[in-house]
């Protein structure tokens, strides 16, 4: 098949923009665990990043077709980072994940407004540690290690789906990526996109082909078979263009989470405090910053 795999941008940091980033995100750090002051404070700390980065962030703001893309590095003191948690995270992070955890909402805030959903373990707070639990190794959940994660769209079934998804690598000695397809659905069979269209996994909104894929938990009507063969068609166009994002320590990783859906290997996890550890925010883009950024 021929290969339309999108190559994943990188906005390499310099030093000096790097250090910019990281004096705001000491003085957000503090609120860490106030999430509406947090919001609130990233929101206005964003318009004092400098010109230059918005400048170079904008073309990756302003694609049609919104497409994976990775930043950093961003200095933060990764020497003196605690041990990943192997049970639950903190309560009262430390320095350092307060810094890495205030830069990934300040980046995420020039995308559009953080959020997160009542309903869902590290509640009410603004960003997510993801680390393997011994006791989750075999499930489909962000925990787990020896379990690979199958492809899905993040929070699909929620009512408002985050626009983007943004990871910040904190530590990955086994260089686990993340794997990630924006599926061309143009490519699929007329018939097959009346069926998912249907099914509310393929919409349309501004222009963009918008999708909504968890077959796991959201799978086609069992009795259905032409949705079933539309989902398997969708599931191969998925797998043909899978890439691997290489997850790597100080660097965010923004996952559009409307045009692309994203998977993870399996691994091997040693729940020592030496383990992969992300943090994760979730983005919905509001109309004035899809407008800026579309204006550009
Ligand atoms: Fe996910």
């Amino acid at each position: 098949m021929k290969n339309m795999k999108a190559p994943i941008s990188t906005l390499q940091l310099s030093y000096g923009e790097s250090q910019e980033v990281q004096a705001l995100a000491n003085s957000l750090a503090q609120s860490i665990l106030k999430p509406k002051r947090m919001r609130s404070l990233a929101e206005r700390t964003t318009e004092l990043l400098p010109d230059s980065l918005l400048k170079r962030m904008q073309p990756l703001l302003s694609a049609r077709q919104p497409v994976p893309w990775r930043m950093g590095p961003f200095f933060f003191h990764v020497t003196q980072l605690e041990s990943t948690p192997t049970d639950k995270p903190p309560n009262h992070p430390g320095t350092s994940l307060s810094e890495a955890a205030a830069t990934l909402i300040l980046i995420s805030s020039v995308l559009g407004k953080v959020i997160t959903y009542r309903k869902m373990k590290q509640s009410g707070k603004l960003f997510q540690s993801v680390f393997p639990i011994k006791e989750l190794s075999q499930t489909q959940t962000a925990a787990s290690s020896c379990e690979a994660l199958t492809w899905h769209t993040e929070h699909a079934t929620k009512k408002l789906i985050p626009d983007y998804l943004a990871l910040f690598c904190l530590r990955n000695p086994k260089e686990v990526g993340t794997t990630i397809s924006v599926p061309q659905v143009n490519t699929l069979k007329s018939e097959h996109l009346v069926h998912l269209r249907k099914l509310g996994v393929i919409s349309r909104r501004n222009g963009c082909t918008r999708l909504r894929y968890d077959p796991l938990f959201s799978p086609p009507p069992e009795n259905d078979i032409p949705a079933q063969k539309a989902y398997e068609e969708l599931g191969q166009t998925i797998q043909d263009q899978a890439q691997v994002i290489a997850q790597v320590p100080g660097y965010i990783v923004m996952i559009p989470n409307t045009t692309s859906v994203h998977a993870r290997e399996s691994f091997h996890a040693d729940f020592n405090g030496h383990d992969r550890w992300l943090i994760r925010t979730m983005i919905r883009t509001t109309s004035r910053t899809t407008q800026g950024t579309r204006g550009l």
